[in-house]
């Protein structure tokens, strides 16, 4: 009798839950722009107001693709893509919140940031970027439609660590960017790295 009422209570309780786990799930594609915006406000504090970074090495994520941002969110939360950070901060919101925050900060304008190059590394790095890298980061680096991340203008000391963790292997590269990586260090050594990031730190003219 004893054990008959702790076992309805359990069915009970497991019902319970069952039943607000599921309007919990019917309820976050319903999430307000006003509650997304409001995740959103605590990235403010490293990534600038609407994502655009005040730097010095925390990257813009504003007008970034969602889609390219969903990636990256994911593959912080699963160690996969290497952070300092944000392994902490991704594993503490659900793929709705992602996904909400994503199309939220997609919306906003990329802000390139202002830093000091050297023009001639800028030069040489402008005929590099065309050989090894424009097939998939469009439009000079500018594009976000490709879903690769956008190079042109983000702070250079956040793209110098990301380069030094795609090769240290400490980010996995996909296969053709590999690839094409492999044989701009094989022909340009660092030197190919040095110009390709004062290319990305003009900004787009
Ligand atoms: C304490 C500072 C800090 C906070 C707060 C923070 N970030 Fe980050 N974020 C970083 C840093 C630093 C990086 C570079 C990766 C790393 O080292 O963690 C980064 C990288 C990213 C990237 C990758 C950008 C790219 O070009 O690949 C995304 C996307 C991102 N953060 C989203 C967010 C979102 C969304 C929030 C709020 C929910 C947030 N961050 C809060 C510091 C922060
Ligand atoms: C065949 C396509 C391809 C080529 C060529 C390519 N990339 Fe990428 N790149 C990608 C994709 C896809 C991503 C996003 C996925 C990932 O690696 O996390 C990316 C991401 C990046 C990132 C990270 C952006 C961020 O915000 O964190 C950097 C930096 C980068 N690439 C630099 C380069 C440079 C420099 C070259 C040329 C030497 C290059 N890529 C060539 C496809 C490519």
């Amino acid at each position: 009798m004893a054990y008959n009422n702790l076992k309805k209570a359990l069915i009970g309780a497991l019902v319970l839950s069952a039943s607000s786990a599921a309007f919990a799930a019917d309820k976050k594609p319903l999430m307000t722009g006003a509650s997304a915006g409001m995740l959103a406000n605590t990235c403010a504090g490293c990534h600038g107001t609407n994502g655009a970074s005040a730097g010095p090495a925390t990257p813009s994520i504003g007008g970034i693709s969602a889609v390219y941002f969903e990636e990256v969110m994911a593959g912080f939360k699963d160690g996969s893509i290497k952070s300092t950070i944000m392994q902490r901060i991704a594993k503490g919101y659900s793929e709705d919140e992602i996904k909400a925050m994503a199309e939220l900060f997609s919306k906003q304008p990329f802000v390139m940031a202002k830093q000091s190059f050297d023009a001639d590394k800028a030069k040489k790095g402008a005929k590099l970027h065309d050989k090894y890298c424009e097939k998939c980061h469009a439009e000079n680096g500018t594009s976000a439609e490709d879903d690769s991340g956008i190079l042109m203008g983000q702070l250079t000391p956040y793209l110098h660590y990301t380069m030094t963790d795609y090769k240290a292997g400490d980010r996995e590269m996909t296969k053709k960017m590999k690839k094409k990586v492999n044989q701009m260090i094989k022909k340009e050594g660092d030197a190919g790295f040095d110009a390709l990031l004062n290319f990305y730190a003009q900004g787009k003219q």
